[in-house]
């Protein structure tokens, strides 16, 4: 069936409830990986991913290149259509700015990528400007490996901390309140997922897409347990009776 919208033929696809009233425990929710170190980040780093990222539209929010080299096929005009014809009805217009985009990424924040050890791993960061809006979608990632649709993961490192005003919706979930390294995840093929920035800072996250294998399993699962580590020792900390 040839689909005049992205959303309807995506909804068709997904799992999800698409019920306000509902908090489903794995679709309402972030999943929350760990965290990564960001330390090795300059503020000179952060100042030239902002300065250089470029105001993105649904079109213009893909690298054609940088997915031909990974093996991944671009997108095709008529998903283009469909997405716009989404943007259209719900009054954002063709050229609705959703984020800024930056494709470049700093060899400091590349090694950090590379800890995730996905196969076909693309890697692009996100500054949301105050004011921008990626209005609410599912994503459509099938394919980087349409042959195994589930081995594909999407994880989002947020390289600044969160500032009022700035948020994710995931389901019926709003996630806000990061910290920069704070690593997530979440059930892409299923999800309506949206972000916003009504604060006063640009949001920047890592994303970091691609397809799980033996290692990535091992190296995500070695964040999360190092990271659960770290909750509990905080946990520790606050527990502690005497004088703060
Ligand atoms: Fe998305």
């Amino acid at each position: 069936m040839n689909w005049k919208s992205s959303w309807e033929k995506n909804k068709e696809r997904s799992k999800y409830h698409f019920d306000s009233n509902i908090m489903h425990p794995l679709y309402d929710t972030v999943i929350r990986v760990g965290q990564i170190d960001v330390s090795t980040i300059t503020d000179e780093d952060i100042k030239d991913i902002v300065e250089d990222s470029y105001a993105s539209t649904w079109r213009t929010r893909g690298n054609s290149d940088k997915h031909g080299k990974i093996g991944v096929r671009s997108r095709k005009e008529e998903e283009f259509v469909a997405e716009e014809y989404d943007l259209v009805q719900s009054g954002y217009g063709h050229d609705h700015i959703i984020s800024n985009l930056n494709w470049n990424i700093p060899p400091t924040i590349q090694k950090i990528a590379d800890q995730f050890k996905l196969t076909r791993q693309m890697t692009r960061i996100h500054v949301q400007f105050p004011g921008q809006v990626w209005n609410l979608h599912m994503d459509k990632l099938e394919k980087w490996n349409p042959d195994d649709i589930d081995s594909i993961e999407r994880y989002m490192v947020q390289l600044s901390d969160w500032k009022p005003g700035q948020w994710f919706s995931y389901g019926n979930y709003t996630f806000e309140h990061w910290k920069a390294g704070d690593v997530t995840t979440f059930n892409w093929q299923d999800v309506p997922h949206s972000t916003a920035n009504a604060g006063h800072e640009p949001r920047i996250t890592l994303q970091v897409t691609g397809i799980s294998n033996k290692e990535s399993k091992a190296a995500i699962h070695t964040m999360t347990q190092s990271s659960q580590r770290k909750e509990q020792r905080n946990e520790t900390l606050f527990n502690t009776e005497g004088p703060l």
